[in-house]
């Protein structure tokens, strides 16, 4: 993994690991961890949920849940080893967030960057773009509590998504991405209140949670969590 590190950015790991370990702060035993974490049944439905409703209001068909790809992510998620898996299916990573709802709205909000007359890959929007990947038709995720506080480890809560057929295919992004479409006019699918219809400007992250991609070091109720998600791995 190191070695496809830029230098600054591994030092910008080494930091906020460094300081979240120097700073030792004691699990809070009252915070207790959100039940889309722990219970099976509704970290799927708060996936499919949340993911299902940002394709449909950018008009792409609901993803199936797909256990082959389940197992997949779960087996990869159980390493708490924060780099991408290297395997065949599309992959989104996020660590640090406070509930799985949160941890895929961190990845939809990134459509505020992205350029849809564009249609370009980009490492600001990739999750996004895979998430609502029109050609793109089931998915399956894990988490596990990693907790990592060593470098290269996953902080806090780590969830690995798969994706089949993959998404961000290089010069397929003008007909698999496509902007929001008027609610009359969207396909079947969810919709979950907590992801709203985007504003055109709308910058704020949903459920006044921070979606801000990058290493951040924001003080949880659990732990020192670095909230950081992997464009940049
Ligand atoms: C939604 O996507 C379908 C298939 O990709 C397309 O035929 C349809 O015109 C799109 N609808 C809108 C409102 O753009
Ligand atoms: C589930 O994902 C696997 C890839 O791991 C793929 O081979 C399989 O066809 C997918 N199942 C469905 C129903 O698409
Ligand atoms: C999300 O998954 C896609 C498909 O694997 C990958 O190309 C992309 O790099 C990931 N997104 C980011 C922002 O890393
Ligand atoms: C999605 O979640 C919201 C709560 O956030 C709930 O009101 C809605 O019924 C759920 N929809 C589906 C299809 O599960
Ligand atoms: C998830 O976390 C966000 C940000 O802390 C919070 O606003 C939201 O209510 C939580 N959602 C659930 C389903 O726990």
């Amino acid at each position: 993994m190191f070695a496809r590190l830029p230098t600054a950015l591994l030092f910008l790991l080494s930091t906020a690991s460094a300081s979240t370990l120097s700073l030792h702060i004691p699990r809070d035993s009252n915070s207790k961890a959100s039940a889309d974490y722990t219970s099976d049944s509704l970290f799927k439905s708060t996936i499919l949920n949340v993911t299902n409703t940002y394709r449909k209001q950018h008009n792409a068909t609901s993803l199936k849940w797909n256990d082959t790809l389940a197992d997949f992510a779960k087996d990869w998620s159980e390493k708490c080893n924060f780099e991408h898996s290297g395997g065949p299916n599309g992959e989104n990573l996020s660590s640090g967030y406070p509930n799985a709802s949160q941890s895929i709205i961190a990845w939809g909000h990134e459509r505020v960057d992205y350029d849809f007359k564009k249609g370009e890959f980009t490492h600001e929007t990739g999750h996004f773009s895979q998430l609502v990947w029109k050609a793109t038709k089931t998915v399956g995720c894990g988490r596990t509590e990693c907790d990592g506080q060593d470098k290269g480890k996953a902080p806090g809560w780590f969830v690995v998504c798969e994706y089949y057929p993959p998404g961000n295919v290089i010069g397929s992004f003008i007909e698999n991405v496509q902007a929001q479409v008027p609610k009359d006019e969207q396909p079947e699918g969810p919709s979950d209140p907590d992801v709203p219809e985007q504003e055109p400007d709308a910058k704020e992250c949903p459920l006044g949670g921070d979606c801000s991609s990058g290493v951040r070091i924001g003080v949880s109720s659990l732990a020192v969590a670095v909230w950081v998600t992997v464009w940049w791995l």
